[in-house]
């Protein structure tokens, strides 16, 4: 369980809140890279931790995410097209590039549209990233951008990837915590072994259960820094799945989910089951069942959400280490974000370590060739 003070700070990821400090820290997805589909196709407007943005493609092909108003009376950007030169509002023809500055103002005399005025003219941009079939964004304060982390999907052709978004009217951190579950999930009883290796991006979690004599089967998932999982269901060789899982508002968020074969393109069935499109059915259904917000005061957690309070507790402290200007360590390592996740038969006398590195060739799963083959974390 948590305080209703610690609720409160793991849920609200607004401006002006620790956890939103945390999350403005780190680069976040805003779409599919399928939404913004072309050069100078229509943009789009979206939400991101409390505020609003939008999103084009612009002539070169290149992203940008723009605050959403026109300086000129306060028209929504999405509603407006992409030309050559930028984003021009719908109304009267303001366009702005990819910084937000605003490079046309055909509404304004000649005189007034002078070299004082037009740099006056600046919306104010994200920066903003295509990569891994994903639009990325960050938020935080420009000084301390980090590199955009590497997860496997970033490294990949697009061939080898699928991806998809699930939006629901539900706090991210309980939707995240529902995702872990999935390590535990297909049983009723309690795993006999639960086991957790912290490493610089988050955490890996592991589940056994008895499978056959001498076995067990280990379900192992991994927890990235602020909002990332990875999903314990590939089998060795098989296709990888991942979600991040993105606060709009308080009280709802976006999934991206990325599905990824290291190996190989996607076969047209695969990428039909990962591309489904936005719907509930692919929610956790815990999620849709509880309120949009859970009260962690009232929770009787048993040993079986080990995982779960050790994912609070890492955001919590990190969140609170930003009040004293100290940024988790996930940030300055993009490489540490480069694993895999899966489910595992291995002999039952086998600790998760040896069964990471057996599996994994390390015992983080990190997939980076060469990986150091580290001790136990
Ligand atoms: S409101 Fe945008 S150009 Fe007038």
């Amino acid at each position: 369980m948590l305080s209703a003070q610690d609720n409160r700070l793991l849920t609200e990821t607004a401006a002006g809140t620790l956890m939103g400090a945390l999350f403005r820290r780190f680069w976040m997805p805003v779409l599919l890279s399928s939404d913004l589909p072309t050069p100078g196709c229509p943009p789009r407007a979206i939400s991101l931790l409390g505020e609003d943005h939008v999103a084009f493609r612009d002539a070169s092909g290149a992203v940008g995410v723009l605050a959403p108003r026109c300086a000129h009376r306060g028209a929504h950007l999405a509603d407006g097209r992409c030309t050559p030169a930028g984003l021009r509002c719908a109304f009267h023809g303001w366009t702005y590039d990819r910084a937000g500055q605003c490079v046309a103002a055909p509404s304004l005399p000649q005189e007034l549209a002078t070299d004082a005025l037009m740099p006056q003219l600046d919306l104010g941009a994200c920066p903003a990233i295509d990569s891994g079939g994903l639009i990325w964004a960050y938020l935080g304060p420009p000084q301390f951008c980090p590199p955009l982390p590497r997860l496997e999907i970033t490294t990949l052709p697009p061939e080898q990837l699928a991806l998809s978004r699930v939006s629901l009217s539900c706090n991210w951190a309980q939707c995240c915590e529902s995702a872990l579950d999935a390590v535990l999930a297909g049983a009723d009883e309690p795993p006999a072994m639960l086991t957790m290796l912290p490493h610089e991006a988050g955490l890996v979690i592991g589940a056994a259960r008895p499978e056959a004599a001498g076995l067990v089967q280990w379900r192992i998932g991994q927890f990235l820094m602020p909002n990332h999982v990875l999903s314990p269901d590939a089998g060795p060789g098989e296709t990888q799945h991942g979600q991040c899982w993105v606060p709009l508002d308080a009280g709802s968020c976006i999934a991206y989910r990325y599905s990824w074969n290291p190996d190989r393109a996607l076969t047209e069935a695969e990428r039909a089951a990962h591309e489904a499109p936005d719907q509930p059915a692919h929610a956790p259904r815990i999620a849709l069942s509880q309120p949009p917000i859970i009260d962690r005061s009232q929770e009787h957690l048993g040993p079986s959400d080990a995982g779960i309070e050790r994912v609070r507790r890492l955001l919590l402290d990190a969140a609170r280490a930003m009040s004293r200007n100290q940024m988790h360590v996930s940030a300055r390592e993009p490489e540490a974000f480069r694993v895999r996740a899966g489910r595992v038969i291995a002999p039952q006398e086998h600790g998760l370590a040896e069964v990471m590195r057996a599996s994994f060739g390390d015992i983080y799963g990190r997939a980076r060739a060469g990986a150091a083959q580290d001790g136990d974390g």
